[in-house]
């Protein structure tokens, strides 16, 4: 018989302290309704001194295992997406394994930037339906404020922390219905943070660099053929779809894709308003806030889809 993967719990968490637009007035030159105008984005949750990626991951990690009934050491595999890993390395992921009090089980981190949480799920879906594991622990944890230039507003005022997860179990039936994940170098220079130690020393500027109105064009139509791939090899039509959980990046961006697919904006699970774009934390960030509230129910057909550096792009379906 075959092996298939489901979700069976989620969980997330943002850290305690807010910065709202208008915080952002005192700091930058801009204005509460130009962001809001253009992204969607009300406020933002960011990290305070001594607080890191693996701690929010790691509250992310308990609610989703506890959500699915679990105990940590039920855990066999941990992939971590993050593009603000606590150190360079042992990886966020084998941080974390400590944390929970787990031994031996394969932690890895995975970096696809704002994909990154849909690279890790199509990941921990292969190792289960390949019969490596389990019970996989797939978070998407970030702390970006750490890696803004606070003094560019191209860039400050998009983006927050914070930290969800799901857990994945072996199942009969398919859960998750299939995976597309993509990237293309190419367009390396559109979103970078140029730091690097590849050459022996700490070189390059260690903020985010971004040409935002270039990246926004690419992601509107690379979103777009996403979904049609998604859908074809599923043999699905767009009536199909239950509820889109879209990488929250920019309101405009979820509109778009929301469009192409004809659902109504009830059926998007919009909380980018709440914490700005998370990069890989905002998919199950925004998962859990719409299983949590009773919105998304078992037996739902869920689309998942982000786009991010690199550039990488990806989509889960799934059945919840
Ligand atoms: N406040 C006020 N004005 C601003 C701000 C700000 N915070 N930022 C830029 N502006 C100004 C610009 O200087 C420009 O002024 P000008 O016309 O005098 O030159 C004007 O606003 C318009 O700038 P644009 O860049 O054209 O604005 P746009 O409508 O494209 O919105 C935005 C900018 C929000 C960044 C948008 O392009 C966007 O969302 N891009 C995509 C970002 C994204 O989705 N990234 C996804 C992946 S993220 C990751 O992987 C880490």
């Amino acid at each position: 018989m075959s092996v298939y993967s489901r979700i069976l719990g989620t969980g997330s968490y943002l850290p305690e302290k807010v910065l709202t637009n208008k915080d952002l007035e005192q700091i930058v030159d801009t204005s509460d309704e130009w962001i809001r105008e253009r992204t969607g984005i009300r406020q933002r949750h960011v990290v305070i001194d001594g607080e890191s990626c693996c701690d929010l991951a790691e509250r992310a990690a308990r609610r989703a295992i506890e959500s699915a009934g679990l105990v940590p050491t039920e855990i066999d595999l941990i992939v971590v997406a993050t593009t603000t890993p606590d150190q360079i390395f042992p990886s966020t992921a084998c941080l974390l394994q400590q944390r929970l009090g787990i031994h031996g089980c394969p932690a890895f981190d995975v970096q696809a930037v704002c994909t990154g949480f849909v690279y890790a799920l199509a990941i921990a879906d292969k190792f289960i339906r390949a019969g490596t594991s389990r019970c996989a622990l797939v978070v998407g944890s970030e702390t970006l404020s750490r890696i803004l230039n606070w003094q560019d507003r191209g860039t400050c005022v998009l983006f927050g922390d914070g930290a969800g997860a799901v857990v994945v179990g072996a199942a009969e039936e398919a859960g998750i219905l299939s995976t597309h994940l993509h990237a293309d170098g190419a367009y390396k220079d559109l979103l970078q943070v140029p730091r690097g130690i590849g050459s022996g020393s700490c070189d390059g500027d260690p903020y985010m660099e971004m040409r935002g109105n270039e990246v926004f064009k690419v992601a509107v139509t690379t979103l777009g053929r996403i979904v049609d791939e998604t859908l074809e090899a599923n043999g699905m039509q767009q009536s199909d779809i239950d509820w889109l959980i879209p990488h929250q990046a920019n309101i405009r961006i979820i509109q778009a894709t929301a469009r192409k697919l004809h659902l109504p904006m009830e059926q998007v699970v919009v909380t980018v308003g709440d914490h700005g774009n998370t990069s890989a934390a905002s998919i199950p960030l925004a998962l859990d806030t719409a299983i949590r509230d009773g919105r998304i129910r078992r037996g739902e057909t869920l689309l998942m889809e982000a786009f991010g550096g690199g550039f990488t792009w990806g989509s889960v379906l799934a059945r919840y």
